[in-house]
This record gives structure tokens, sequence and C-alpha cells, in this order.
């Protein structure tokens, strides 16, 4: 077994892991955090996608060990029960999902793409979603809700005045 200590959206998490757990198992079974989806398990569809450090990993291919001292933030981290994240919110009111397996993937790489450019094309919306297959959608109303949320329409988290 191998002692992991990480910073899971703003909390230090510790566990003792088998050296060949991967950071999506480390989140679902000993964290309870079930937003990251396993999917492919083999890095193909984007539904297990987490920030690490500030960048979108596929949780499915990084081992827990690899994620000792890092910064992880999943989809639990952006909302609370009473107030969701403006990309959230926007995706709601654009009605951007269907069975929404993709979606805390999608989200996920929409605030990491946020995060680093604030005003992204279409383009780079389309080359910052490439890796979250989405089986239901046409992906046209999760770039409008991206968009959305890059003009400020959303971003005043709900629940909070201007
Ligand atoms: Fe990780 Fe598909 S479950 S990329
Ligand atoms: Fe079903 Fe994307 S909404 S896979």
């Amino acid at each position: 077994m191998t002692k992991v200590t990480l910073n899971v959206n703003g909390e230090t998490r510790t566990a003792s892991v088998p050296p060949e757990m991967t950071l999506l198992r480390l989140l679902r079974e000993e964290f309870g955090l079930t937003g990251a989806k396993l999917g492919c398990d083999v890095g193909d569809c984007g539904a297990c996608t987490v920030i690490v450090d500030g960048k979108t990993v596929n949780s499915c291919l990084m081992l827990a060990p690899q994620a000792d001292g890092r910064d992880v933030l999943t989809v639990e981290g952006l909302a609370t029960m009473e107030r969701l994240h403006p990309i959230q919110k926007a995706f709601e009111e654009k009605g951007s999902l269907q069975c929404g397996f993709c979606g805390p993937g999608v989200i996920m790489s929409a605030k990491a793409l946020l995060d680093e450019n604030p005003d992204p094309s279409v383009l780079e919306i389309r080359d910052a979603l490439a890796g979250n297959l989405c089986r239901c959608t046409g992906y046209s109303k999760m770039i409008e809700a991206i968009q959305d949320v890059a003009r400020g329409d959303n971003r005043q988290p709900v629940g909070e005045s201007a």
C-alpha cells in the first residue's frame, strides 16, 4: 500500500492505496466523490475529467500515487447544494445536457478553459471539449452555454446579489 495525501476541492485528504489504483478510483471509492465518471477507463471518453494543478486530466489514466501532493478539483468542488457554479447554471439554462453522463467531465474541461482563456472562440471551445465524448447532444448547446459564461451572462453565482 502507498500513502497518498492530496488537496481535493480545498480539503487535505489522505488514503493508503494499492500503487496501481487510479486517481479516478481513489476519488470515487475512497473519497466518495462520484462526480467524475468511469466511462471507457482507457482515456478515450473524458467522462473522468478532473483538474489537477490547473490542468485537465483523465483521472482514469493517472495513478493515485501520481496525484500525491497535488491540488485536485472535481465537479463536487464547483457548487454547493444551494448555489450552482456559473458554468453549471448556464448548462442548465441552455439545456446543454441530456443523459448527463458526460456532464461532469465537460464542465471541468469548460472550467479549465475559461480559467485560462476567459474569452474563447468557438474553435477554442471545440478544441477544449475535443476529449469529452457526448453520445446524446450535438455539443451546440454546450458551446452556447460556455459562450454565455464568457460573455458574463452567468458569471454571478446563483443566489448571490450583484
Ligand atoms: Fe477516463 Fe474514459 S473513463 S477517459
Ligand atoms: Fe448523454 Fe452527453 S448528455 S453523453
